[in-house]
């Protein structure tokens, strides 16, 4: 039987279609007022195969000198938009937690880009869960223990589906083996969009 791992919530189908859209709207604007760019790997300068961007009063960035969460589009200079409230919603009701996400990462991957395994470390306070929206075309997500090497596990995430990293997950690696391209017609374009929120600091 597929078991997750302690702490890994993933709720099939969540967000039915017209949440989905609204969702979807909600993200558009965002995008447009904070556009998606390519980060790039520390050190090697690499660039990601994802494009990203954030809403909140951090996100998450990385470029050569390193990953950090600041209060700007590193492209705009801009500060990040206010997370949707319907993202705010959902972290009311599924996590239970008492402060509300101060980031909210937005990844657009297209038909070939991926993420390798790795930990959302970053932050300050790891008491919060990190809670994760995917829209568009399915992916293949690999999850696994809180040490490099542990066992991996893969599965489909659909378009609607909520996955919560949490208590003894919450430091579980984790990344993006593939997309699956034309399995959603959410966006016209195709691709996926995953959206994850975030606590950074203690409070
Ligand atoms: C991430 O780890 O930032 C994204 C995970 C995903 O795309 O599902
Ligand atoms: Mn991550």
């Amino acid at each position: 039987m597929f078991v997750l791992p302690k702490g890994v919530r993933h709720i099939p189908g969540h967000l039915d279609r017209p949440a989905q859209q609204t969702l979807l709207d909600d993200i558009r604007e965002v995008v447009r007022q904070a556009p998606l760019y390519r980060p790039e790997m520390p050190r090697s300068g690499k660039p990601f195969s994802v494009r990203m961007t954030n809403c909140g009063d951090l996100g998450w960035v990385a470029d050569k000198t390193g990953y950090r969460y600041q209060d700007r589009h590193p492209v705009t200079g801009l500060p990040w938009p206010a997370i949707p409230a319907s993202l705010i919603t959902l972290w009311e009701d599924l996590t239970g937690h008492a402060d509300l996400p101060q980031a909210c990462l937005v990844n657009f991957y297209d038909s070939g880009a991926r993420m390798g395994l790795h930990q959302d470390r970053d932050e300050d306070d790891f008491s919060a869960p990190v809670l994760s929206v995917s829209l568009g075309d399915a992916c293949l997500f690999r999850i696994g223990g809180i040490e490099r090497g542990q066992p991996t596990r893969s599965f489909r995430l659909e378009s609607g589906d909520v996955v919560i990293l949490g208590g003894e997950s919450r430091l579980a690696f984790h990344g993006v083996d593939r997309i699956y391209p034309t399995t959603s017609t959410l966006l016209k374009d195709g691709g996926r969009i995953n959206l994850t929120l975030r606590r950074v600091n203690r409070s």
